[in-house]
């Protein structure tokens, strides 16, 4: 099998390297990939929004399946390009991916079809968010609607703030037009925990859990990010817990796209918070998260392509999901200064040490690198996903964190503590 993957982060590493392990598989591309990535699959200069390129790229390389990664091609509608030209596309279609595209749909849903969120309105007009926001309960969070790289959510403590954020997302557009409209929900408190699931438009296959870090500094401080580690399982995602999210959340979201006429396929990423009063959704995302993939992919017993195949097919029913009885932790190493504004081009040294430690649990997946001529050098804000997989989760953690030492590069930051909640839980 061909199989072209598009996007170019540390995800899109680590679904190649999956790939990879499937005896199917006889060559992957990655559309345009980077510098990791080329070392187990064929890179090509293709930008992510152009469908035609991709497309007939596909059709002149006999592409048997293309996985669609990335959040901004999927809510743009690449699945229906590939689909209307014949070609089979692993993800949801623009119709589906909406549910991460815009926060008022997804927040519309789940009222209209009872799935606990947090109380909500959503504003076009900025004036009558001004107003809301000068008499609601606070600390309230406000969330542009679109795509916004994760960073488009503030929490709002004070009336000043509130106001503030109004004119941050609806007037002066800091999100572009992802600001257009704006959703304004209830501050919820609790553990947050990702819960990724295939999807093949009615059955639900959940993966292990696991939890994102997404603040930039150390005890959860500072501005958010794309996410600065990960790890999985969460322990505070109990059986129990998974029961009431499967009846009250999964299952109930899967079958309401349905029945709008949406079905969803693909990988959908439930963003939860753990409540008192329950798991509530804080928001959806159509796609494997980054870096959740990085400790998700590696523990998934069963063959990547036979599962998006199912997916695509709508057979996922007859699919064992299997996860390793293990943990694992990803630690993300980037560069000094990200998210705001950080310098690029410095060759990274001590990457062949983890490589050669495969079979020993220790991977590193490229989030931001380009290959050139004197080696592999920085090229992001996030440059790499350490990770490693071990017993427990502290061993995991003991490993990635050992793992982070043998890479050197000038300017590399990382976060101390991920996973550390793991220590006191
Ligand atoms: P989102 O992109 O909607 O997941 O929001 C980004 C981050 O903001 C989440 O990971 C949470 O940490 C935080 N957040 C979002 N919505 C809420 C909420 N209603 N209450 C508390 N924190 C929230
Ligand atoms: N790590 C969060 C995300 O991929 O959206």
């Amino acid at each position: 099998m061909r199989i072209m993957i598009i996007g170019s982060g540390g995800r899109e590493h680590v679904i190649a390297w999956k790939l990879s392990k499937s005896p199917e598989v006889e060559k992957i591309y990655c559309a345009p990939g980077n510098g990791g990535i080329a070392q187990i699959a064929e890179c090509v200069p293709i930008d992510v929004m152009d469908f035609d390129s991709q497309v007939a790229f596909a059709r002149e390389n006999h592409i048997d399946m293309t996985i669609v990664a990335m959040d901004d091609p999927l809510v743009g509608g690449a699945v229906d390009a590939f689909e209307a030209a014949g070609l089979t596309a692993f993800g949801p279609r623009a119709n589906a991916a909406i549910l991460e595209g815009s926060k008022a749909f997804s927040k519309d849903l789940m009222k209209k079809y009872h799935i606990p969120t947090a109380e909500y309105e959503n504003f076009t007009d900025a004036q009558a968010a001004l107003e809301y926001v000068k008499t609601c309960r606070l600390p309230v969070v406000l969330k542009a609607d679109g795509l916004a790289l994760g960073k488009g959510v503030l929490i709002c403590n004070t009336r000043e703030e509130a106001l503030d954020g109004v004119k941050t997302i609806m007037m002066d557009r800091k999100f572009g037009e992802a600001g257009s409209c704006m959703v304004a929900e209830e501050f919820l408190t609790g553990r947050e925990v990702s819960v990724l699931a295939f999807v093949d438009g009615a059955t639900v296959k959940v993966m292990s859990s696991a939890q994102d870090h997404k603040r930039a500094l150390d005890g959860d401080q500072g501005l958010n990010t794309g996410g600065m580690g990960t790890f999985s399982p969460s322990p505070f995602y109990t059986e129990e817990i998974d029961e009431v999210c499967r009846r009250t959340i999964y299952q109930p979201t899967v079958d309401a796209m349905r029945a709008e006429g949406r079905p969803f396929k693909g990988v959908l990423f439930f963003g939860l918070m753990l409540t008192a009063d329950g798991p509530k959704v804080l928001e959806y995302n159509a796609r494997f998260g980054d870096p959740e993939a990085q400790v998700i992919l590696p523990r998934m017993k069963n063959d990547l392509v036979e599962v998006c195949r199912a997916c695509i097919d709508g057979t996922l029913d007859q699919i064992d999901l299997q996860f390793e009885d293990n943990a694992a932790v990803c630690v993300v190493l980037a560069s000094e200064g990200y998210p705001v504004c950080y310098e690029k081009g410095f060759l990274i040294e001590g990457l062949e040490r983890a490589a050669a430690r495969e079979a020993d649990g220790y991977y590193v997946f490229h989030a931001g690198t380009k290959k050139t001529d004197e080696g592999i050098v920085t090229n992001g804000g996030r440059v790499l996903g350490v990770t490693a997989k071990g017993a427990t989760l502290k061993e995991a953690r003991a490993k990635a964190y050992e793992a982070a030492e043998w890479i050197t590069f000038a300017n590399k930051y990382m976060r101390h503590d991920i996973g550390k909640a793991i220590d006191e839980a």
